[in-house]
């Protein structure tokens, strides 16, 4: 799939005596400062993926009105639900979502430093990813929440054959345990932090948090520390980070019942904002922690109701497992192209080449 010269070494020399680092990965990729929202996609369509009352801005349109921008006092990026217009029965309210244009494969790890995350009745944000071809190539959610709940929640979904058994976790709030699109409803594999400080209000109090996603061979975890408890290997902003330093996770879905690289192809990172929907609109969800009507009572209006629905983001950060390169290009050749036809094409740009010479 990679150039033989972005193979890892000890691939390349599987007898060579090399030192055994398993768990440390490199930065291969920084969304920070004033270019953050260079190289995402903007999603630049009414919600027709969860059906929520939103239109999801392109990326001029979100720029411009300030749905996306980066506060030129804190160098954070900021990615909100519009709460200056007024929304009349029938139309949707403005949104974001984005995803970055690149992808990232098994053996990678995210960092995301973050000071606010959206919440409030009606409110739907997450942090996460996916593959193109969703439910093939697996959903990761980081950060999950809903309405008025205290906690975030994370959680895979997959297709079918993919559940999850001896975790080594922090958290005993288990929600489901098989992962596959099509059990339940499309619950997937959720596990909710037990850390207050992980969702709403409280989040931003605390100065926020990092989440640590590991996309890895051996399984998938997730941590979260809030701000007080950022260890020393994430706060020095290293150009490496070691996971067997952060201590347990706060969520794993090991191999052993869900092989990752079988279920889980290369994903792209995404932030989104969804209001009501599929999972915050539906009934009973909304009235465990809200009142009203979903769309009537909160999406309609001024958009008094959104001044806490921000993304507040310091950095993402992207590392690869030591030695490798784990970046996917959106426009990566096919894997099946035969060398022989890459060959011909070479050849005949040669000619070309010789030819626009003469
Ligand atoms: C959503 O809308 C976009 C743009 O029209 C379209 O390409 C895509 O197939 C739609 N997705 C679904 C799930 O309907
Ligand atoms: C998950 O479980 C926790 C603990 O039992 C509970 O508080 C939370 O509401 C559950 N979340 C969902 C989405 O069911
Ligand atoms: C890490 O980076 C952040 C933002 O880029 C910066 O505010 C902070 O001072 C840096 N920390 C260190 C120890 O360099
Ligand atoms: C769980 O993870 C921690 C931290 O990586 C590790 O020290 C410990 O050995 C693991 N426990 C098991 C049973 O694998
Ligand atoms: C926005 O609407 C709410 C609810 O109707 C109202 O309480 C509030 O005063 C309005 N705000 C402005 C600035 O008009
Ligand atoms: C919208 O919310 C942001 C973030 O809380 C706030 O700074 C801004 O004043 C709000 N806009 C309006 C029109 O209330």
């Amino acid at each position: 799939m990679f150039p033989a010269s972005l193979l890892p070494l000890a691939f390349l020399l599987p007898f060579a005596a090399v030192p055994v680092t398993a768990d440390t990965y490199d930065m291969v990729m920084e969304y920070a400062g004033q270019n953050f929202f260079d190289d995402w996609t903007f999603y630049n369509n009414f919600d027709n993926l969860t059906n929520g009352d939103v239109v999801f801005l392109s990326a001029s349109e979100a720029l411009s009105s300030r749905l996306a921008f980066v506060d030129t006092t804190t160098n954070n990026a900021i990615m909100q639900v519009d709460n200056s217009s007024t929304v009349v029965y029938n139309d949707k309210r403005n949104s974001v979502r984005l995803q970055t244009n690149v992808r990232y494969g098994v053996g990678s790890v995210w960092i995301a430093d973050m000071l606010h995350v959206p919440y409030g009745c009606s409110v739907w944000p997450a942090w996460w990813s996916n593959a193109p071809d969703w439910p093939t190539g697996g959903e990761i959610d980081t950060f999950e929440g809903v309405n008025m709940v205290t906690n975030s929640q994370m959680g895979l979904h997959t297709l079918a054959g993919c559940t999850v058994t001896g975790q080594n976790q922090s958290s005993t709030l288990l929600n489901s345990t098989d992962c596959s699109y099509l059990d339940n409803s499309n619950q997937g594999c959720i596990t909710t932090d037990p850390d207050p400080a992980s969702y709403g209000a409280a989040f931003a109090a605390a100065g926020g948090g990092v989440f640590v996603t590991e996309f890895a061979t051996t399984g998938i975890s997730v941590w979260f520390f809030s701000r007080a408890d950022v260890p020393a290997a994430i706060t020095a902003n290293s150009s490496s980070i070691d996971t067997s330093t952060l201590g347990v996770p706060v969520g794993n879905w090991p191999s052993t019942s869900c092989s990752s690289s079988e279920f889980f192809e290369p994903q792209n990172l995404i932030f989104d904002i969804t209001l009501c929907g599929d999972f915050a609109g539906a009934t009973t969800v909304f009235a465990e922690t809200c009142s009203g009507v979903c769309y009537n009572d909160f999406v309609l209006g001024n958009g008094s109701n959104y001044d806490t629905a921000y993304f507040e983001v310091a950095s993402v950060r992207v590392f690869s497992k030591e030695g490798t390169n784990t970046i996917v290009q959106a426009s990566a050749a096919p894997r099946t192209v035969p060398a022989a036809a890459l060959g011909v094409a070479l050849s005949t740009l040669a000619v070309a080449a010789v030819a626009a010479l003469l």
